[in-house]
């Protein structure tokens, strides 16, 4: 689609002034993550029409993936702009969109309640089929970890996913993320299962052998945490 700065907008994107998360861009080795712009949305809905995860198993709490194809399309674009207008230093999710070789294939949510006081991330993520088991999950898990850690001063991560979602529990397992209980959800109408809850403490991550570079990360600081920016990590 674009090159990195062209994905976030750029520095001299005026958006960028009035709205910091569309400055921040997160690159690794093999991505780069940016919040999601109007501009990605069509290959980001192309990357779920190419199918996220075998339908007979549902790994998401909310089974939004079992819509029907013209529902997905249209659910799939609001979500992204609800999620967006619902960004405030209190109660924040950041939908990054995933960029490999310039394209959009799957998105690495951020997201934390109260976080000037708890210091406490949460994420969730998906991948496009084709590009699975490649250690694409692990890797932009790793940079929004970085980001939040070093960056944003969280202190800690916590994750969860099925107990049978054996690529999600390996991105947590390889990254330090130790179990945190379990619990009963209704991921289908009428099915149960258990999800498995994970937790990771600052000082545990299991950093991969590279470095994130982060761009727009002091704006965004202030934006999520006015008048109490917490000191980066040292
Ligand atoms: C979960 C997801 C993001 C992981 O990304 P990925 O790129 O496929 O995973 P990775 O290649 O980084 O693999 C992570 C670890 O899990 C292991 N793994 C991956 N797929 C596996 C599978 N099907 N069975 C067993 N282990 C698996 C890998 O070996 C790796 O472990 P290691 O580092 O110890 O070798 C991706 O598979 C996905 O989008 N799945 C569908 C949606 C989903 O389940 N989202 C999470 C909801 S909680």
């Amino acid at each position: 689609m674009t090159g990195p700065a062209q994905a976030a907008g750029g520095t001299t994107d005026p958006l960028v002034r009035v709205w910091p998360l569309f400055g921040l861009v997160i690159t690794t080795p093999r991505l780069v993550l940016t919040p999601v712009r109007d501009g990605h949305l069509p290959e980001l809905v192309d990357a779920v029409l190419a199918g996220v995860h075998d339908p007979a198993e549902m790994p998401f709490s909310v089974p939004w993936t079992d819509a029907p194809r013209d529902v997905l399309v249209t659910e799939t674009v609001r979500h992204q702009w609800r999620t967006r207008v619902g960004v405030s230093p209190e109660d924040w999710t950041i939908n990054f969109a995933v960029l490999h070789e310039g394209r959009v294939v799957g998105v690495q949510d951020l997201m934390a309640r109260r976080f000037p006081l708890l210091r406490r991330v949460e994420s969730g993520s998906w991948l496009t089929r084709p590009v699975h088991g490649r250690g694409l999950g692990t890797e932009m898990r790793a940079a929004v970890l970085q980001f939040a850690f070093d960056h944003l001063g969280a202190t800690s991560a916590v994750s969860s996913a099925a107990d049978w979602n054996a690529a999600s529990l390996g991105v947590s397992r390889r990254l330090g993320y130790v179990p945190n209980g379990t619990a009963l959800v209704e991921a289908r109408p009428g099915e149960v299962q258990t999800q498995q809850n994970l937790l990771l403490a600052r000082e545990d991550f299991a950093r991969p052998d590279w470095s994130a570079h982060v761009d727009g990360a002091p704006e965004v600081l202030a934006f999520l945490t006015p008048g109490r920016a917490p000191a980066p990590a040292g």
